[in-house]
Parts: C-alpha cells; structure tokens; sequence
C-alpha cells in the first residue's frame, strides 16, 4: 500500500467549524498513525467553514481517523493524492538571496550576484542551519565585516558552524587558518560540500565536536577569532573553556542568545575578564563582541 518510494504526497481532508479545528489538530497530532508530514486548517470561502488538512507520504486508510473524528466529520473525509511537484524547489523559490555588508548569500535557484564587488557565497537550503537568512546569522556576519576592518586574525574557530556560512565569510576577507565544527554531523557534511562548492574546501578544517572537544580544535588554540553562534546556555557553559581557547587580545563572537537573555551571557564573559566591545541588536536577537 505504501507509495513512499515515489515521493507521491496524499492529502487527507475535512471540513469542520473554526472552533472545533484548534483542539483537533492538537489531537490529531498525538494520535494519527502514521503521523502525518504536516497538519493544518484553513478557512474556506463558505461562511464558518474550515478545512483540516493532513499531509502523508504514503497512502494512508481512513481507518486511521476513526478513533478521533466523529462520524459527521468522517463522512467528510477524503483522502486524495497531490498533485506532483518539486517540493524543495517549491521551499526555495520563497527563499530570496540576501545581503548583509559586502556579504550576497545566494542559492542555485536565484541569480549569480548582480555586482562584482560583493563578496559571494552560494548556500541552498537544505538539512543545516545557516542560509544567512537568521538574525543572528546576519548580527554575525555583520560583526565579523566590522571586525575585519580593523583586525587580521591567522588563526580562527567557528563553533556551531551549521552550513559554514560564518567560516565562509571569513574565509572571503582575510587569509586566515579556519577550523569549522558542529555537534552535528549532517551540518558538518552539508558545510564540506557547500565549501566544495565556493572553492573554500582548502581553507577550512571541518570537523565534528561538541563544544571544543576535538583534537583538532585543541591542537589549533590559541585562536585570534571565536565564532559561535549557538544558544544563551551553552554559551554560558563555554565561557571558561572560551578564556583558554582565546588568545590574550583576541575577539569573540556570542550570538544565539535573545536580546533578553543578553545579560546572563554577558555576565558569564565579564566573570571571566572578557570586555564588550560592541553589540549588533537584530529583531529579538542579540550578537555580543567581546575582547579578551
Ligand atoms: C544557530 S546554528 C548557527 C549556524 C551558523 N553558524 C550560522 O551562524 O548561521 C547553531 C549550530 O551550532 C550547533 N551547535 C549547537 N550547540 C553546539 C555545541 N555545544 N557544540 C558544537 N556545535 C553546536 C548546531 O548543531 C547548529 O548547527
């Protein structure tokens, strides 16, 4: 029965009333089985008419609603195939290039860059985070332009480096040694083959680590340049190990943490000597540059 191997989508569908949609989807969410790719209701043009739709890779028996609707809605039920489409070209053509600074973030599906002069890096949306297109992604790549005017870092770790795209801006301003590492694996396969794909492969040391805890990353210390874009706790967690992996004199970047949570981070830092050199508030995000 199942029609995975095609990629073929099913849509399961049914009306209901606006009031009765917001309890449901949180039922069927717990209970559907197989769980569906995704859930959502929206309005319909009849007055008070909602639709809950439920999307599947494989076909699916409308059995499996049966314990949750009742028969009104069940009589309701229909269960058809989508219409075949590029998903994930779909996803990406709402995915607009960007620019921050010199900096133009862009994907296969969008144009080369429009002017020479910018400093390019092609990203497609894919299983890493880091399409440029996050705040605290564009406070990051904003503080290392403003650095890099001033300094010339050799040696640099960018930690949490999702698709590389920090590692990357580096890499197109200055000449220094960079290591690149992630908790996660899949980001760091997914940075290698987007740093095959920008000619960068041979600057950077990509490898897989939590937190510094990699050979590599130790071996490399002391860095001139940290970058870490990662959350408020574990950054929080990092700040000792951050003084011993930090040149005396070198920068690092926090980013990650909400505008809120700027005060527990930046006490952490303090603690341990680091000065604030300036702060890139973006949305809700927050990116801190510090000294040590
Ligand atoms: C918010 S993303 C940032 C990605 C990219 N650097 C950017 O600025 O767009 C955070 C990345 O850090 C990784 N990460 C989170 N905690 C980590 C840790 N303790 N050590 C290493 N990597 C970590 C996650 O897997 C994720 O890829």
């Amino acid at each position: 029965m199942s029609s995975k191997a095609s990629n073929q989508l099913w849509a399961a569908s049914f009306p209901i009333t606006q009031d009765q949609a917001r309890p449901l989807l949180d039922q069927l969410e717990e209970t559907l089985n197989p769980a569906p790719l995704s859930l959502s209701s929206y309005e319909t043009e009849t007055a008070n008419c909602w639709m809950v739709e439920a999307l599947f890779d494989e076909l699916i028996e409308p059995e499996i609603f049966t314990p949750i609707l009742t028969s009104d809605l069940l009589n309701g039920l229909t269960i058809k195939p989508l219409p075949q489409e590029n998903w994930v070209e779909k996803s990406l053509e709402n995915l607009k290039p960007i620019r921050v600074g010199q900096f133009y973030i862009y994907g296969h599906h969008n144009e080369p860059p429009p002017h020479s002069g910018t400093k390019a890096i092609r990203i497609n949306a894919g299983q890493a985070f880091g399409t440029g297109h996050h705040a605290t992604t564009i406070g990051c790549l904003h503080a290392i332009e403003t650095i890099l005017k001033n300094e010339s870092p050799c040696n640099v770790l960018d930690l949490g480096c999702g698709t590389g795209i920090l590692a990357f801006a580096v890499a197109n301003l200055s000449s220094a040694h960079i290591v690149a590492s992630d908790n996660d694996p899949i980001a760091i396969q997914v940075a290698q083959e987007v740093a095959k794909d920008n000619a960068l492969a041979q600057r950077i040391e990509f490898v897989t680590a939590q937190g510094f805890r990699h050979r590599t990353i130790e071996t490399r210390h002391p860095y001139d340049l940290i970058l870490a874009n990662i959350l408020a706790r574990p950054l929080v967690a990092l700040a000792v190990n951050m003084k011993h992996q930090l040149a005396p004199g070198g920068t690092v970047v926090l980013s990650g943490l909400l505008a809120t949570q700027e005060q527990l981070v930046l006490n952490a830092y303090l603690a341990q000597g680091f000065r604030l050199k300036f702060r890139v508030p973006l949305e809700e995000w927050m990116t801190l540059v510090l000294k040590r």
